[in-house]
């Protein structure tokens, strides 16, 4: 690399500092690359349902620096969340996971926020934030324990690729729902999830994936708008450079090159007419 540096700067000492440091830095970028690469190839993901994986992912859920999805989460949900009035309202927060957008919701003053989740675990560390909050870990998706027309608006962020039997699960969310209700969905997007995209993290040196179900925007929007509900709001992102900083911070470059112009993410807002 010496060598290389020093023909390449002519013989110049700045150009040559200036040229090694450069090959450095392209050399160590490869190495990381590669590493991340064979680690990926010998370190199997362990694929688990959503109950086990956020079980154990509960731990450190509330402390990911950098997490692109809930990064972007954040822009698109709250920007829906804006244009919403929830004042004497009740809402309910399906897959609430540990409560991450709850403070952004009280600031709104609910009359009531309950929360519906799979995981214990989840529950648990919402809890240590909200002491005095509603949770209810569910069993299935049909909400058979919960009156009709009980909620104003719900609110499911990053949730939903989750469930298996979207139609069945809509129709209890209309159910329980009142007549003039609203529901704002943003999720991983279907189209990265076709392509293979997953959602992983780290546990005690294991990778592991959350299942996740493909349900197509047009599937959501055909089912709701069968049941009277109109699309007020849709959105979607797509990696681009704006977010190619995430996937180099995780040398996670050939990642970023895959899915590239895809879509990532999306968020829903409908209203029943
Ligand atoms: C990616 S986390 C999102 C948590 C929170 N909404 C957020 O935005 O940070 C997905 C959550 O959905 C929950 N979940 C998975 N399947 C579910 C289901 N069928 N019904 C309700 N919650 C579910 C998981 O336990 C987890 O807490």
């Amino acid at each position: 690399m010496v060598a290389s540096a020093y023909k390449k700067s002519g013989g110049q000492p700045l150009a040559f500092v200036h040229v090694f440091l450069y090959q450095k830095r392209c050399f160590n970028l490869v190495i990381k690359n590669l590493t991340t690469y064979i680690k990926h190839r010998i370190w199997p993901l362990h694929d688990k349902n959503a109950v086990e994986a956020y079980d154990l992912w509960a731990a450190t859920y509330d402390s990911q620096p950098g997490n692109l999805m809930l990064d972007l989460d954040e822009l698109v949900f709250s920007k829906m969340l804006n244009t919403i009035g929830l004042e004497n309202k009740q809402v309910a927060d399906i897959g609430c996971g540990t409560g991450r957008h709850w403070p952004k919701v009280f600031q709104k003053n609910p009359a009531g926020l309950t929360g519906f989740d799979v995981s214990p675990g989840m529950l648990e560390k919402l809890k240590d934030k909200f002491p005095k909050s509603n949770t209810r870990v569910i069993t299935d998706d049909l909400f058979s324990d919960i009156k009709d027309s009980s909620y104003d608006v719900i609110i499911s962020t990053l949730t939903v690729a989750h469930i298996e039997f979207m139609e069945d699960t809509l129709l209890a969310w209309c159910r329980i729902l009142k007549d003039n209700g609203e529901i704002i969905i943003t999720d991983f997007h279907p189209d990265m999830l076709a392509l293979g995209g997953k959602r992983t993290f780290s546990h005690q040196n294991n990778r592991i994936s959350v299942r996740n179900f493909v349900h197509t925007t047009a599937l959501i929007r055909q089912i709701l708008l069968k049941k009277n509900f109109q699309l007020i709001y849709q959105e979607e992102l797509k990696i681009d450079e704006s977010v190619k900083h995430y996937y180099l911070a995780q040398n996670a470059l050939p990642v970023y090159e895959k899915f590239k112009g895809s879509p990532v993410i999306y968020g829903m807002h409908f209203r029943r007419a």
